[in-house]
């Protein structure tokens, strides 16, 4: 008997040292452990043995029953670590591959072309600066020349916020720093840069803008980029060069033709309103050609006026500037091709998988702000 067993250990073990796999292990096991098993088998013998023979065969039968547990036991683990050694060394991870595949959201046109904003004139020395969407009256309208009784404040169609309407009933409003509106345009950022910088000064600021407007060019939210640069002997010289090296970069071509027609701001003096050439192509206007089939107007523009730089603390006689202001919502379209401002704001998953930009696809000069 003890004979017998002793072969069998030696068979089951052989088996299991030997087994390929864990299919091929999880067999041996059933077949020595299992229910109908061998060893299982041998195990139900003992209650029928006398006690004598149960003390001798008993140790004995238990003995193999763990040797072949911990032979499964140590077997199972080493195939389970060459499994996975095996796994490791085929399921490589490429770092190096492009993630494009990667399903993710997209990049808003408004976010890829403030992206590009930034790109470009940061290329030309300019900082981005910010300022506050809810402003004060000072900010928005009064340190930009644009007293109470002005009437381009009836031009811009302002939010007012019932916390500046209450101040103002209740005789506690400070034009300066009771918070009462929307702003309407990006230019409040001017002041502010001007107030807390030293000139010179050559920053961008792009964001949101309100006014009270809605139709299929306007929405009552929009976004502008306002530029400002401070300095001594600034010209409109200055002012044109910069815009024009604006403009190819941004539309990436170099036959752009700008138009500067005389205009009217309050804060600019003079004013220039910047039309970009287009041509027609195909029966679509395309931006650019060197003799332009028609205008669009994309900025307003002008040398700030010294009433501004006076507001803000500066010496007119010693600092000048240009500024200008831009939508960067017909930026967008003019660039990309969209028809309707409003489903830009309207959150359609078709409209921004087609129009959307890839999160890899950041902007720079070097391979192009066009994405
Ligand atoms: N703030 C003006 C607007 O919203 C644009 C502008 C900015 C014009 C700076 C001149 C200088 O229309």
């Amino acid at each position: 008997m003890t004979n017998d067993l002793d072969q069998m250990r030696e068979h089951m073990l052989t088996a299991i040292a030997a087994s390929p796999g864990l299919d091929a292990l999880e067999a041996c096991r059933v077949e020595a452990l299992g229910k109908q098993g061998t060893i299982t088998a041998l195990l139900k013998t003992l209650g029928k043995m006398s006690p004598d023979e149960r003390q001798v065969q008993g140790p004995a039968i238990q003995g193999l029953r763990e040797a072949v547990a911990t032979a499964i036991a140590d077997r199972k683990a080493t195939l389970e670590r060459a499994a996975l050694d095996a796994r490791l060394a085929s399921e490589t991870l490429d770092m190096t591959l492009p993630a494009e595949a990667l399903p993710a959201g997209t990049i808003h046109p408004v976010s890829q072309v403030m992206d590009e904003l930034a790109e470009i004139f940061a290329d030309l020395g300019f900082a981005v600066a910010t300022g506050p969407e809810i402003e004060t009256d000072w900010h928005n309208f009064s340190a930009l020349n644009i007293p109470e009784t002005h009437p381009a404040r009836a031009m811009h169609d302002t939010f007012y916020l019932q916390q500046g309407i209450d101040a103002k009933a209740a005789g506690t409003a400070d034009e300066k720093t009771t918070f009462s509106l929307l702003r309407t345009h990006t230019s409040p950022v001017q002041i502010r840069t001007m107030l807390s910088q030293k000139p010179p000064i050559r920053i961008i600021a792009p964001g949101r803008t309100y006014r009270s407007d809605s139709d299929a060019t306007h929405t009552p939210m929009f976004h502008q980029v306002e530029g400002l640069v401070i300095d001594k002997g600034i010209t409109l010289g200055h002012l044109k060069w910069t815009l024009e090296t604006f403009v190819k970069a941004f539309f990436e071509r170099d036959d752009i033709v700008l138009r500067m027609r005389p205009s009217y701001f309050p804060f600019t003096e003079p004013s220039v309103e910047i039309d970009v050439g287009y041509t027609l192509v195909k029966g679509k206007r395309v931006i650019g050609g060197a003799e332009p089939d028609g205008w669009l107007e994309i900025l307003g523009s002008g040398m700030v006026h010294r009433k501004v730089i006076e507001a803000c603390g500066l010496d007119p006689e010693e600092w000048q500037g240009f500024a200008f202001g831009c939508g960067i919502d017909r930026l967008a379209m003019l660039k990309y091709g969209m028809d309707d401002l409003r489903a830009f704001f309207d959150g359609d998953i078709r409209w921004l998988k087609h129009y959307g930009f890839s999160s890899l696809d950041v902007p720079t000069l070097s391979a192009g702000v066009g994405a």
